[in-house]
């Protein structure tokens, strides 16, 4: 039976990550979940959906935030949505799905694999969506300037958005209208689709613990509110409307496998070796996660 895969931000512009994935095993009988922030470099970007292209029996899709960020020395770009649009063809030429797929597992078990398509809504663009928590110093409003989307990414005025996230988000659209009651959905995005996913839980810490690299109380990551660039409330909306089983997410380098109201919530980020080392990211060895059958 096939099994379906997840990873997200492999980050492939440290070597050590870009290694990672050439050494990821070949399941030419298995899907694989690719839940964003691959890189912005279209080159490699390419080179590493080939890779994974050929590993497994078909890859999906969704972009994240690096893989739009257009860097100075690029002009082939007037905004992050024609970069957006360059990402979707690169995907099709390298055979990679970024559109819902029904898959067939067995003889007769299938999964629908839907991607949502997504961008965080910070308190200041869509309060009501946002995952923002106020931290409890004045710190987070001061530090807007730590976060590389505030300085990479460019938006031209939407017609029909009032910000990124609702862009992103209406471009589910069609996805949303279709009906997926012939077989589980399997849904993913990059981002955080609920702020109780942001914190690790009592038992999460203890796995952690248990398995994980010892986290080393020495490294200080600089201090920042990650919570006004986490997610939007929206995902969660369109996993209730998909029903999905699971939904497979990224972006925040911090891993997850969590039930909350029947649903699977995984993340499984592969992040930077930096955080590796010092085991704020654990748990990724040398693979992707299996995701399904579970
Ligand atoms: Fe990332
Ligand atoms: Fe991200």
């Amino acid at each position: 039976m096939a099994q379906i895969y997840a990873i997200s931000d492999l980050h492939v512009d440290y070597a050590e990550n870009l290694q990672f994935v050439r050494d990821m095993p070949e399941q030419k009988d298995d899907y694989l979940i690719l839940a964003g922030d691959v890189t912005d470099n279209q080159k490699i970007f390419t080179e590493v959906l080939q890779i994974l292209a050929n590993k497994y029996l078909k890859v999906f899709f969704v972009p994240g935030n690096h893989d739009v960020w257009i860097r100075s020395s690029e002009c082939a770009y007037n905004n992050s949505v024609e970069k957006l649009e360059r990402v979707l063809k690169i995907c099709k030429m390298c055979n990679v799905s970024t559109e819902p797929e029904k898959v067939k597992l067995s003889e007769n078990e299938y999964v629908n694999i839907v991607p949502i398509y997504s961008w965080y809504s910070t308190p200041e663009d869509d309060n009501r969506n946002s995952l923002y928590v106020r931290a409890k110093t004045r710190r987070d409003d001061d530090d807007k300037h730590l976060w590389m989307d505030n300085h990479l990414t460019k938006w031209p005025d939407f017609k029909d958005a009032r910000s990124v996230s609702e862009f992103f988000y209406k471009m589910n659209d069609k996805t949303l209208k279709a009906a997926y009651d012939d077989a589980p959905v399997i849904s993913f995005s990059h981002f955080l689709p609920r702020r109780d996913l942001i914190r690790m839980t009592t038992n999460e810490e203890d796995l952690w613990r248990m398995h994980g690299r010892q986290p080393n109380t020495d490294y200080k990551p600089t201090p920042f509110n990650f919570t006004r660039y986490a997610g939007c409330r929206r995902i969660e909306d369109a996993i209730r409307k998909l029903k999905s089983v699971v939904h497979i997410y990224g972006h925040q380098h911090r891993n997850r496998d969590r039930v909350i109201n029947g649903i699977r919530y995984v993340s499984h980020c592969l992040g930077n070796p930096k955080e590796r080392e010092n085991g704020l990211v654990w748990g990724v060895d040398n693979n992707a996660k299996c995701v399904w059958p579970f």
